[in-house]
């Protein structure tokens, strides 16, 4: 029989390239911790320089609660990929902060060539990104010139040029079923959950690049059946970065704003939650009365740095992001000519995203 492994390797043409990701991990240090006091003092210090440098916070859901809150009261966003890259896209502030990682901040500058794009540190990475490098990523699109190149919103700016679509985890099924309708054949990169989630659920041909990521591969299914057993009445929400196993088992599959969503919906009172625990916080400050547990990773081949939440995302701390509004330092660049070409699958995505009229919310 088959395992878990075999099924979700089917059809890959290239590994990822894990010992660049450990690389990076190896590089990260803990942040320090720091009192209520000088917490509640840089929070007001970057509330003044919001204002001061006409800027607005654009945060993800995994990044800090203390980052997540302060976006919210300062007219910020707090959301999925998705409607980060709309919110900084459709406002006037002429400096955007994205608190997350990296693709997200060159998402924005793409889109937003006229703006300065800062970010709390350059150094907060993907394990995607990392793993699909452009150069290999280009030779494997050449090696399948038939196919339609849709890449996830997690990789650089250069492998974003050599896309025909760009999506991201709200957006992707929907994608897919368009370029099936159509009769096209669809090479994915560069993350093999997603792809062939997205690959069972449309059924459109689709071959995938070797990538996953660190977070979500480490969540594990048969850990989730033995906590449904503790909490018979929890549903399953899970992020389709997870392996094959924990989504055949989840009740909702969807990016960051449809778990939250889901847990809305749904009515039931207890939720086991795979995606990265920094949502806990949206989670829990919109459903109260709800309970949220963290879907289990352990288990062979746990790695206790990455156990439900990114060490890149948890670079995002508020030093860092103070710093970078003072000095304005931390500037994202992108090559004008890479952006040139990037610019034309994500705004293909965009303008997809407002024909369904898809309502993907943030907490703007
Ligand atoms: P979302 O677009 O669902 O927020 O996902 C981004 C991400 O990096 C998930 O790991
Ligand atoms: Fe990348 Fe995973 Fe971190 Fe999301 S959680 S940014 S996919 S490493």
């Amino acid at each position: 029989m088959a395992s878990e492994a075999d099924l979700d390797n089917e059809d890959f043409s290239y590994a990822a390239d894990q010992v660049l990701v450990k690389q990076y991990l190896d590089d990260i240090h803990e942040p320090e911790a720091m009192s209520e006091e000088e917490k509640n003092a840089r929070k007001e210090a970057i509330k003044q320089l919001l204002k001061e440098e006409d800027a607005v916070l654009v945060a993800h859901y995994y990044t800090d609660p203390e980052i997540q809150s302060l976006a919210e009261e300062t007219g910020g966003c707090v959301s999925d990929s998705l409607e980060m890259a709309r919110f900084g896209n459709d406002h006037d502030a002429q400096t955007l902060m994205v608190a997350g990682v990296k693709f997200m901040g060159e998402t924005a500058k793409i889109l937003n060539p006229e703006k300065r794009i800062l970010m709390p540190t350059l150094e907060a990475t993907c394990s995607l990104d990392v793993g699909c490098p452009a150069d290999e990523f280009k030779a494997f699109c050449e090696e399948h010139a038939d196919r339609t190149v849709v890449v996830y919103a997690n990789t650089s700016a250069a492998v974003k040029a050599l896309s025909d679509w760009v999506v991201t985890s709200s957006i992707a099924l929907d994608v897919a079923e368009h370029l099936h309708d159509k009769g096209e054949k669809i090479l994915w990169a560069p993350d093999k959950h997603l792809g062939n989630y997205v690959r069972r659920e449309s059924g459109a041909d689709l071959i995938a690049w070797d990538g996953a990521c660190i977070v979500h591969e480490e969540f594990k299914a048969r850990g989730i059946e033995d906590l449904r057993a503790v909490y018979p009445e929890a549903a399953v929400l899970a992020h389709p970065e997870s392996p094959r196993a924990v989504l055949e088992i989840a009740d909702r599959v969807g990016s960051t704003t449809q778990i939250i969503n889901a847990a809305e919906e749904l009515p039931n009172k207890q939720f086991i939650v795979a995606t990265d625990q920094g949502i806990f916080y949206q989670l829990q400050h919109r459903m109260p009365d709800k309970e949220f547990i963290i879907a289990p990773t352990a288990g062979s081949g746990a790695s206790c740095r990455s156990c439900a939440h990114c060490p890149w995302m948890a670079m995002n701390v508020l030093e860092r992001l103070e710093q970078s509004l003072r000095e304005g330092s931390n500037e994202i660049h992108v090559d004008p000519e890479l952006a040139k070409r990037a610019v034309i699958p994500l705004e293909r995505m965009l303008n997809f995203a407002k024909s369904m009229k898809k309502t993907v919310i943030g907490n703007a």
